[in-house]
Parts: C-alpha cells; structure tokens; sequence
C-alpha cells in the first residue's frame, strides 16, 4: 500500500513521487479533502472508491478503511490510499501505517504538502522569520471541547506562529486560549479557506477577531493562523494599501 499525501488541492503541489505512484495504481482510496484535479492523476482504468465523510453523512469508519486496504492488498493489487495534504498531519495516516504493518502488509509513505504549508506559500505568508517568528505551532481543534483542552500556556510567546486545523467553529475558544495565554489581541491572525483552491480565500485581521474572521469565510476547509509574521502576508498588505488609499482619497 502506498500511503500518499494529495497536497493542499491544486494538483501542481503532487510529488512526483505521488505523480507516478497514481500512474502505476490498480485501486485508489481516497478522502474528502482530495480534489478531482488530484484524482484525474491517477491511472485511466485505476477503481477509485470514496471512503471520506460526506457532509451530514457518517462515513464508513477507520476500522472498514483498514479493512479494505488489507483486503485490497491481499488480492495482489497496487493499492494508493491517498489523503488531503500529509498522510501524517492530522490525517490519521499513522493509525493506517500500524494497521497495515500489524497484518504483514508493507507500506510505503508518499509525504505531500501540508495544508499550512500549501496556504501559507499561496498568501506569501512566511510562518518563520528571523527574530519574529522562531517557532512554528501546529495543532487541531475541531470542537470547543477540544480548544478549551488544549494546554495553551505555552503559546504566549509572541514569537511562537500558531497553525490551527480544523478551527473554524472554534475560533471562539481558539481566541480565549491564545489571550489567556498572554497573546496580545491586537496579534495578526488569518484564517485561509480552501487554500490553493480555484476559490481560495484569505481574510486577515486581529486575534480579538477571529470568530468574526472565520464567520466571513464561511466554507472550509481552512486553517487559523495567529502570529505577527500574518502582517507581511500578501493580504495584509493588500487592505493596508486600500485602507492608505481610501485615506489619500477622503
Ligand atoms: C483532517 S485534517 C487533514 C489535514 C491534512 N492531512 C494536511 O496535512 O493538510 C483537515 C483540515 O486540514 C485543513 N485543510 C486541509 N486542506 C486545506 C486547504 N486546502 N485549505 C485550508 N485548510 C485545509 C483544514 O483545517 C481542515 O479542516
């Protein structure tokens, strides 16, 4: 089985690896996240089975992917279980590497670009700078629940760049975490939908703003960023450009 990483959507951000392992797959398995322009890599006559979560449907389930996988290796074929982003960020893409090594089958790991890499590079957002932004932070949280268990302590320093996945709907908590921390509520924060997308989107604004920041983009998927390098992102300064004209202009 290869475990492959489909990048962030636009099908230009494959591996080459990935590129040709598609070429070569008799049966690809794939998630929501993966976008046609991906799938249309793959080889003409490869099966292509969804096994993502459909919005408002529960899907088939860990256990049944790993079932499958297993079954689809077992019969011979060359298997491509292919992932949004990196198979192992946030993907699951581990619990699947175990699965697959505890039955005897081997794998072989295709990374792919990870959405924060993938949004960031498309915003000209560079997540580290030198002597602002010493340290990169990537976390998940998909409920409140999750955001409110998050240790943030550590997260105060202004120098620390805060990538969160799956945060839309806790933006909120997200917010309360980082000031509780110590961040400043005047910090830059960005909330990147659909990045590298044909309808991208970028917002821009203050950490005391997220919730109303990720209220504005509406569709995910989409990631948070927090830290003083979203300042020199192009958007940022894009609407201080307009904000110095419309002055100019009054
Ligand atoms: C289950 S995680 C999978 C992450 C994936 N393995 C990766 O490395 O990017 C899904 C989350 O990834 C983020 N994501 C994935 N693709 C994205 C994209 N094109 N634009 C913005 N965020 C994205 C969102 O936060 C989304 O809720």
């Amino acid at each position: 089985v290869f475990l492959v990483g489909a990048g962030p959507g636009d099908p230009d951000l494959l591996t080459l690896r990935a590129l040709h392992v598609l070429a070569d797959a008799d049966v690809v398995f794939y998630d929501e996240l993966v976008t046609p322009g991906v799938l249309d890599r793959a080889r003409r006559g490869a099966e292509q089975v969804f096994v993502g979560k459909r919005r408002g449907e529960p899907g088939i389930g860990q256990d049944e992917i790993n079932r499958r996988l297993v079954e689809a290796a077992r019969a011979g074929r060359r298997v491509v279980r292919l992932k949004g982003g990196d198979p192992f960020i946030f993907g699951r893409g581990g619990e699947e590497l175990e699965y697959l090594r505890q039955a005897g089958v081997p794998v072989v790991t295709v990374p792919g670009i990870t959405a924060a890499l993938g949004c960031a590079a498309e915003a000209g957002l560079p997540l580290t700078f030198r002597n602002e932004a010493s340290r990169l932070t990537l976390l998940t949280a998909h409920r409140a629940e999750d955001a409110a268990a998050i240790d943030w302590s550590g997260l105060g320093d202004p120098q620390t760049t805060v990538v969160v996945y799956m945060g839309l709907a806790s933006a909120a908590a997200v917010r309360d975490g980082l000031l509780a921390a110590g961040r400043d509520g005047a910090t830059p924060a960005a909330v990147l939908a659909r990045g590298t997308r044909p309808d991208s989107q970028a917002v821009v604004g203050r950490l005391d703003q997220l919730p109303a920041l990720a209220a504005d983009v509406g569709e995910g998927p989409a990631i948070l960023v927090i830290g003083e390098v979203v300042a020199r992102s192009t958007p940022w300064q894009a609407a201080e450009l307009a904000a110095l004209l419309a002055r100019e202009a009054a």
